[in-house]
């Protein structure tokens, strides 16, 4: 059980949580945010599902707390909800056993399976907090898989003590919103007919929206980014919901991401090579950058800037630009060290750099912890030039290891990389607006120049990025404020 504090009671209700799962920035956003309201007095709860693919030295750690039947579905089938808990540095993770839906190798599984999936999950999630009798005062729910939480706590749950419960819904991503035949979701949530209506799930004669949905049910809505709250609300990057957040708007609020700076901590960090923190950077990064390419084969000594890129691989992610522009970063002078995987057309395409370019490119298509570590603390730049980002949290990890980001100036990469001017000398990075190669190319090229010509410049850049404020103390606070003007 958590640990019991005057402050507010508040669940977190999301589909993946670091280090039990992750596949991207919500599974760090799941583990930094209930660990920083924790130290503003909260007592956080973070419940999910028990997915096989969860590691066993943690589900060694787990104990059993309960179990019991629960109706799902319009025709009232009953399935097994069983609770395995444990804590960690004193937030209690709650895990959602049943092997019916949770059973596959990844959390996600396609649509037709999610859908069933996280309709169940929302559900468990408000009766688990029953069964445990743990009445929070905020339950935080997030993105699409954890959507329908609103709709239940207000419908089916609510004659019972978790009705006086807000809900909270923050949107990471609007490209996924969990969006089926009307007749999978209305036999799979067991929600009434009425909600199946224009306001609500429909999005036309056939298809229902979960997060439409619990965007329209939820008591407020936050977004990661104040710039992502204001382009949602354009049909540009809308996702066909645009209208629905204009009109939602008045209960939404964007509030930025952190990171978690004990775990992104360079200083202590035992996957590099050379740890460093702000007084040493200079010596040490060039350490890092040694071993770094020296692991991957790539050529070592003096006189090449190395970019990284870590990332998934998809349309997202601005990965045409770079695509388009990479034989003209190539000249020479450069050095590029991609990881991720995703979409094949970029993977392969970065293998064929890596191929055509033997020495300077690294295209490494793989989900690897340790290898990220070392490309953020060994790169000199970084690249994040995303076609939309709700917030970004690789250029926050970047910067606090003193490596330069070059960010489209979009969503959080806007609000958190400030453009670098020379005359003031200040900034964090290099930045581009239009979504064009020419662009992201110039970018490439205003670093290189900095990088080249002016290195005490960069140096500083370096230094000041490392010494940003990119922790999640500010906005645990915007959350807890939010939080508490729902309760009022
Ligand atoms: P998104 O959530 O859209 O993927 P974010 O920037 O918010 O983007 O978060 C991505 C997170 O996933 C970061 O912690 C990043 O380091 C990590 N990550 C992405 N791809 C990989 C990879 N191939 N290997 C290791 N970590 C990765
Ligand atoms: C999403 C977004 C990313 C954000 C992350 C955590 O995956 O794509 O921009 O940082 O969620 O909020």
């Amino acid at each position: 059980m958590g640990k019991t504090t005057k402050g507010l009671k508040v669940a977190f209700v999301g589909s993946e949580c670091y280090p039990f799962v992750k596949t991207g920035g919500l599974g760090d956003v799941m583990y930094a945010l209930p660990r920083a309201l924790t130290r503003e007095g909260c007592s956080v709860r973070v419940i999910m599902p028990l997915y096989n693919c969860i590691p066993e030295k943690f589900k060694k750690q787990m104990k059993y707390v309960g179990s019991f039947m629960m109706d799902q579905t319009m025709e009232g089938r009953t399935f097994y909800v069983g609770i395995m808990e444990t804590e960690m540095d004193g937030v209690t993770y709650d895990f959602v056993d049943n092997r019916e839906f949770f059973d596959w190798g990844n959390p996600y599984t396609g649509l037709w399976e999610d859908i069933p999936k996280y309709c169940y999950f929302s559900k468990a999630s408000l009766a688990i907090l029953n069964y445990l009798e743990w009445y929070p005062d905020v339950i935080h729910c997030h993105d699409w898989q954890a959507a329908l939480v609103p709709l239940y706590l207000k419908t089916k749950f609510w004659n019972c003590p978790l009705k006086d419960s807000k809900s909270m819904l923050t949107i990471h991503n609007l490209r996924f919103q969990g969006i089926c035949g009307i007749q999978h979701l209305k036999y799979w949530s067991g929600l009434s007919d009425g909600l199946f209506d224009y306001p609500v799930f429909k999005v036309n004669d056939d298809e229902a929206n979960m997060f439409k949905g619990g965007l329209a049910y939820a008591d407020a809505i936050t977004t990661v980014s104040a710039t992502y709250a204001k382009e949602i609300q354009t049909p540009e990057f809308g996702e066909h919901l645009d209208a629905h957040l204009r009109y939602h708007a008045v209960r939404m609020k964007g509030i930025v991401n952190g990171i978690d700076t004990d775990i992104w901590d360079s200083s202590k960090d035992k996957l590099l090579a050379a740890p460093y923190d702000v007084t040493d950077v200079l010596e040490k990064k060039w350490e890092n950058k040694e071993a770094l390419r020296e692991q991957l084969g790539l050529a070592c000594g003096e006189g090449k800037m190395v970019l990284g890129l870590v990332s998934r691989l998809t349309d997202q992610k601005g990965l045409d630009l770079v695509d388009a522009i990479f034989p003209q970063i190539m000249d020479g002078n450069t050095q590029v060290v991609v990881l991720g995987t995703g979409d094949p057309r970029y993977e392969n395409a970065f293998r064929y750099y890596e191929e055509k370019y033997k020495g300077d490119v690294c295209a490494y298509i793989s989900y690897n912890e340790g290898l990220a570590h070392r490309i953020y603390a060994g790169a000199d730049a970084f690249l994040v030039p995303s076609l939309f980002e709700p917030c970004g949290l690789t250029q926050l990890i970047a910067m606090r290891y003193g490596t330069v980001p070059i960010v489209r100036e979009t969503g959080g990469l806007k609000d958190t990389v400030l453009p670098y001017d020379a005359e003031k000398n200040e900034g964090n990075g290099f930045t581009f607006d239009r979504y064009t190669p020419e662009n992201l190319l110039q970018a490439v090229n205003n670093a290189k120049t900095v990088f080249f010509t002016d290195r005490p410049r960069w140096d500083a850049m370096v230094k000041r990025n490392m010494e940003k404020d990119v922790s999640w103390e500010q906005s645990a606070k915007q959350y807890l404020a939010f939080y508490r003007e729902l309760k009022a």
